[in-house]
């Protein structure tokens, strides 16, 4: 079987060749080609995502990248039997672009259209081990039941009990800003570019090897770390952000010191209201495996401390590989293989763009 994958939720316009066949009950899967067309220079200049930039290069995108991705696998519109596109979350002009898309390629070629939950695809993002094209035809790690994940993207901060694919409980989300959006957030406080999330990250790794020589933090400066001892298993990131904003005001004009130092602290703040509620979910329902998914665990301090407390807790942690923490159209036409292995035609009545589309759904 293959299965087109389409991804177009916000600044990344994505998709996927997979082929798939059934091996003794599973379903194995092998990467005939994905690509990832980032629009991220074009959005720089706004800092942040414009969506009707987005929209307006979704649709340049989406039949150039097509014709490549024919060309470079050598497999047409005969050949394809499942198109799976995001239905969302995301931002909606953006979405329908690639719902567009699919249900004309749908329509005109007479193939089966699904409609994919963009963060049950991150879920899965972690059960591969590579973004690459390969020859071989892989397993999916397989994962056992309940598991918990947390996803943290740019709009989204969710802790989610798995009771088996496709069988979603939201245990906990965030009341007001993303996890991504904050680390943009501070970052443009701090005069860095879109995406921020990375260059906090560069920032914090220099601050914390100076930290290990030993070089004294002169006046050190202290982020709250919001609903850390809430009892619920819920997040709040706006508090957090507006602190990084007063220290901003009173600091006056920034030193790179100063931003190293801002960095280093957000970065342990967010880690630490993560690890703690991770950590208090763990405690609960028997949880066999962890999974974080979504943009932010490209984040180096966030994976280590993840790490940890896997092994703290004795639990197998899923990460996503290489190339696949950030938005992909692999894990939208994966989510699509698991779908079409238990013969469900995801959403396929239902052809429309849902930007509030939650896994509890
Ligand atoms: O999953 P994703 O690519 O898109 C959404 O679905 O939102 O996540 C994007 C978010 C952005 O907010 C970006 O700043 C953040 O992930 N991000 C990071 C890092 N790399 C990307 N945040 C912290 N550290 C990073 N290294
Ligand atoms: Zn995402």
């Amino acid at each position: 079987m293959i299965i087109l994958g389409i991804e177009t939720s916000c600044d990344e316009t994505a998709l996927c060749l997979l082929e798939t066949h059934e091996n003794e009950g599973d379903f194995e899967y092998k990467v005939l080609k994905n690509i990832i067309h980032s629009q991220i220079d074009l959005h720089k200049e706004y800092g942040g995502v414009y969506p009707s930039l987005a929209k307006r290069e979704h649709i340049k995108n989406l039949p150039i990248l097509f014709e490549k991705i024919k060309k470079d696998t050598g497999i047409d519109e005969e050949k394809i039997d499942i198109i799976a596109v995001t239905k969302g979350p995301g931002l909606e002009p953006a979405l329908w672009t690639g719902i567009t898309f699919g249900s004309e390629l749908s329509k005109k070629y007479n193939i089966p259209l699904m409609l994919i939950n963009h963060m049950e695809g991150h879920i899965v993002s972690t059960m591969v081990d590579t973004s690459e094209a390969h020859s071989d035809f892989r397993k999916i790690k397989k994962i056992n039941t309940p598991a918990l994940a947390l996803l943290i993207s740019g709009g989204h901060t969710e802790l989610v009990k798995i009771n088996s694919l496709g069988s979603y409980e939201i245990l906990g989300s965030t009341k007001d800003d993303a996890v991504g959006e904050a680390f943009d957030k501070v970052a443009r406080m701090l005069g860095l570019p879109y995406p921020g999330g990375p260059e906090i990250g560069k920032l914090a790794k220099i601050a914390r090897e100076e930290l290990k020589e030993n070089t004294e933090v002169k006046n050190p400066i202290i982020l709250p770390r919001p609903m850390i001892n809430s009892k619920d298993l819920n997040f709040s990131f706006s508090g957090l952000k507006t602190a990084v904003l007063y220290t901003i005001k009173k600091l006056g004009d920034l030193s790179y010191e100063n931003k190293k130092e801002i960095s280093r602290e957000f970065e342990d703040a967010v880690t630490d209201v993560l690890i703690s509620k991770t950590k208090k979910a763990l405690e609960n329902d028997g949880y066999k495996t962890l999974i974080i998914g979504g943009g932010v665990i490209a984040n180096e301090h966030i994976r280590n401390a993840f790490k940890n407390i896997a092994s703290e807790f004795d639990i197998p942690l899923y990460l996503p590989a290489k190339g696949l923490t950030g938005d992909n159209a692999l894990m939208i036409a994966l989510v699509a293989m698991f779908f079409a292995s238990r013969n469900e035609k995801k959403n396929s009545q239902d052809i429309k763009a849902d930007g509030n589309l939650s896994l509890g759904n």
